[in-house]
């Protein structure tokens, strides 16, 4: 079966996409609006595009022309943001706070979510997340009239004690923190189904034998 994009419309490619591209990492960003009101929603467009510098970034799909979702409108205003990651004991916590809340709503309080104070930006990260980053806006790149691509720079990070085998070597036990992905629609994922696989070093590549 082929699929040409060119006939497709939005809807139909999203639905290719999203159900083939997976699993796909969570970001769930946390943002600060305009009274200081706390902002929760996750956003599964997302991955880590860089180290030096760190850059990560995820993509949202606006509701209309002027309404650049909640957490669109609080980065332009704060330029700065926490992308806190999703483990198996909060994913419903997560899908409480993707919830079409009107802009007066806290998904902090809808959801239970306790704020825990971020060391270099004002926005606060999601204390039930094990990993968390702080962000500072890079760019927001519009892919088209109604989305755009955040970039944010990573300028400090969070995780749980337990999760961290040695910190002066940065090795981390990805295994305790129980992340987990989106599948298509509302279907995740656990990271438990591990496959090994040792990358091959040039000089050992040999793969037809004289
Ligand atoms: C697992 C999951 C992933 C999502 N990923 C995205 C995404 O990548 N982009 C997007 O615009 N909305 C995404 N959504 C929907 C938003 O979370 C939802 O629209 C939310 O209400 C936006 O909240 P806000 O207005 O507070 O920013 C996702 C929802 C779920 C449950």
């Amino acid at each position: 079966m082929e699929f040409d994009f060119d006939a497709l419309d939005g809807k139909q490619r999203y639905k290719l996409l999203g159900s083939t591209v997976t699993p796909r990492p969570i970001a769930w960003v946390s943002t600060l609006g305009p009274n200081g009101k706390l902002n929760a929603a996750p956003f599964s467009f997302f991955n880590v595009f860089g180290e030096d510098p760190a850059v990560v970034g995820f993509s949202i799909q606006h509701r209309s022309e002027a309404d650049m979702k909640d957490t669109g409108s609080n980065i332009r205003l704060h330029r700065e943001f926490v992308v806190n990651l999703v483990s198996e004991d909060n994913l419903e916590k997560m899908n409480i706070s993707a919830i079409e809340f009107p802009p007066h709503f806290s998904e902090f309080s809808e959801a239970e979510l306790t704020p825990a104070r971020s060391t270099k930006i004002e926005t606060p990260r999601i204390a039930e997340s094990h990993v968390a980053f702080e962000c500072r806006l890079t760019q927001i790149v519009p892919l088209g009239p109604l989305r755009s691509l955040v970039l944010g720079e990573v300028v400090h990070m969070h995780i749980d004690d337990d999760a961290v085998i040695d910190a002066a070597k940065c090795y981390i036990d990805t295994r305790k923190l129980r992340l987990v992905g989106r599948m298509e629609a509302n279907s995740y994922v656990r990271t438990s189904d591990i496959l090994q696989l040792p990358r091959i070093p040039l000089d050992a590549w040999n793969p037809v034998q004289s």
